[in-house]
């Protein structure tokens, strides 16, 4: 079955990233020119999503607007003769493209969000994508590939990459058997305790089983009900696989990964590469004369 849902769960508060997400919801922050989840939105349509689910909460209006017409500014730009600006704003969704907006009314954790998504999936299979994992790629993304895959052996697909050790207590972990498929699965185990090294990235390709098995799995790392603990179910009567995606990710729910980001593709743009990465290359030599 085509998968043309993703849920995009973006209720959370951003506390690592106050004062700026005091109104402001953290998938707005931009890097370089665009709201994290305009990058997360475009990875989802380039992999042949049509419709868009956001698990939103109070003070992510900025959001809706965002993916919205607005007719103020479109009518300014036109006006002012500005039309590759007017082309860009009203071109940030292709017309093929719907989005849908449900709140999660309490902060429940991962699993509670893509279950609030559950009445507008329905019996589908779907992808969900973490705005705060930024991926770039010169070819295709994170989400293309991982959908050639599904097509391909026909059953859910987890973006996997390699972390340190001392970091697993930040991610699911995932043990593979040789032919990729997921073994076993853990929310957040200390180094010690996790089954690998193989860290789940936030781009999952799921069937609708999951659903039920949310509702079943009760609260679990951090007091919070968890995708993982649920995935950790669905393996026992489905195949899943974990799949070490090409491309670059960002850490973009952290301060470090943010700026990182922001650095990394403010070189690599097109316009404003060879200056940003020129200021940088004097800064950074002055700097280094000083100390
Ligand atoms: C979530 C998931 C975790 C995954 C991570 C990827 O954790 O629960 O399994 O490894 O996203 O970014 P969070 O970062 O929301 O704590």
């Amino acid at each position: 079955m085509k998968v043309t849902k993703a849920v995009f769960p973006v209720a959370g508060l951003g506390t690592r990233f106050l004062p700026a997400t005091k109104a402001s919801p953290k998938e707005m922050l931009t890097v370089v020119d665009k709201p994290l989840i305009q990058y997360a939105v475009e990875e989802a349509i380039e992999a042949g999503i049509k419709d868009l689910i956001f698990v939103t909460s109070t003070h992510k209006r900025a959001i809706e607007d965002h993916f919205d017409k607005n007719f103020e500014l479109e009518y300014n730009l036109e006006q002012k003769n500005k039309l590759e600006m007017l082309e860009m704003v009203q071109n940030i969704l292709p017309p093929d493209v719907n989005c849908a907006y449900v709140r999660q009314k309490e902060a429940l954790g991962l699993g509670h969000a893509v279950l609030c998504a559950k009445p507008l999936v329905g019996n589908e299979p779907f992808a969900v994508l973490l705005a705060d994992d930024l991926i770039s790629n010169s070819d295709s993304g994170a989400l293309s590939q991982m959908m050639k895959q599904y097509y391909y052996q026909k059953c859910g697909v987890i973006a996997v990459q390699e972390v340190p050790k001392k970091d697993t207590g930040s991610y699911g972990i995932v043990k593979t058997r040789a032919d990729k498929s997921i073994e076993a699965i853990v929310e957040k185990p200390a180094p010690e305790k996790a089954p690998s090294t193989q860290a789940v990235v936030g781009r999952y390709i799921l069937t609708p089983e999951i659903f039920s098995l949310l509702e079943q799995v009760g609260k679990g790392a951090g007091g919070e009900i968890q995708l993982t603990d649920a995935i950790a179910r669905l393996i026992d009567s489905q195949r899943l696989i974990a799949y070490p995606f090409q491309g670059k990710r960002y850490d973009c729910g952290d301060k470090l990964g943010f700026l990182i980001a922001n650095f990394e593709l403010a070189c690599k743009d097109k316009a404003l590469g060879q200056s940003f990465a020129e200021y940088v290359s004097k800064a950074m030599s002055k700097q280094s004369q000083s100390n």
